[in-house]
């Protein structure tokens, strides 16, 4: 039987096409992990949230010198519920808000860290509380302060596609077989 070279060539192309969509998924997980809404609370263990410009990218230390502390909530000096209400200030550079408002464990570090960092730590049930990859997907769709990245207040430009479209893009990476990039 002659096997078309069409059909060949494709066959020994597939494992190859299926790693670059894959990786093309990650990208799009990571456009939203790495976007300002997101980073400006992942942050490292110097608890110290980022404020960035808005229409800028340009990120900077959150002003009047405010440190979450090893609560990261601020406990230890100013609780950010000080100033962070229940909803969005509805003027141009007021405090944003949500139900809670407070900055995640320092080992869900993402501000500065490459795509790939971002991605090994993903996978890293020591770092996620013990969350696999569809626990995430779950967190992102359920997750008050998550979904505020989408409704950040006047001024500031959400994270790109949607709660719902980021949990599917996860679940989607998931059944790829959730390569990272080199870097
Ligand atoms: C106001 C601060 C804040 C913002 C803004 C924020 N997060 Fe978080 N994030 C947290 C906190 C707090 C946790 C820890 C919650 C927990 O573990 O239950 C967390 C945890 C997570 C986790 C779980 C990570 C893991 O390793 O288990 C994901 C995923 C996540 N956030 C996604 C996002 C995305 C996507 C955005 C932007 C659209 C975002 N977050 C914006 C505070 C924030
Ligand atoms: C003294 C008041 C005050 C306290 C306390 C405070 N914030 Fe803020 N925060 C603000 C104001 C005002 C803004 C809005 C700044 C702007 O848009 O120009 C803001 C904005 C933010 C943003 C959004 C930045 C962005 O560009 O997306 C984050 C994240 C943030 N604060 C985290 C925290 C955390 C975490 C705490 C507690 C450790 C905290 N803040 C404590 C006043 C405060």
């Amino acid at each position: 039987m002659r096997v078309p070279i069409a059909i060949v060539l494709l066959a020994l192309a597939y494992p190859a096409y299926a790693q670059d969509s894959a990786l093309e998924t990650w990208r799009r997980i990571h456009e939203v992990f790495s976007h300002a809404r997101c980073t400006n609370c992942h942050v490292g263990s110097d608890n110290r949230p980022m404020w960035s410009e808005p229409g800028r990218m340009l990120p900077r230390p959150h002003g009047m010198n405010v440190n979450a502390g090893e609560s990261r909530i601020g406990a230890e000096t100013l609780p950010c519920g000080t100033c962070h209400g229940k909803s969005n200030a509805q003027i141009p550079h007021g405090p944003p808000g949500a139900e809670v408002w407070l900055l995640p464990p320092a080992n869900m570090h993402w501000f500065g860290k490459t795509s790939a960092e971002i991605c090994a730590q993903i996978k890293d049930p020591n770092r996620t509380r013990g969350r696999g990859i569809d626990a995430i997907a779950d967190h992102v769709r359920d997750d008050k302060l998550v979904h505020w990245g989408w409704t950040p207040g006047p001024g500031r430009a959400p994270a790109p596609y949607s709660a719902e479209q980021l949990a599917s893009l996860l679940r989607q990476w998931q059944k790829e077989g959730a390569p990272c990039p080199n870097e």
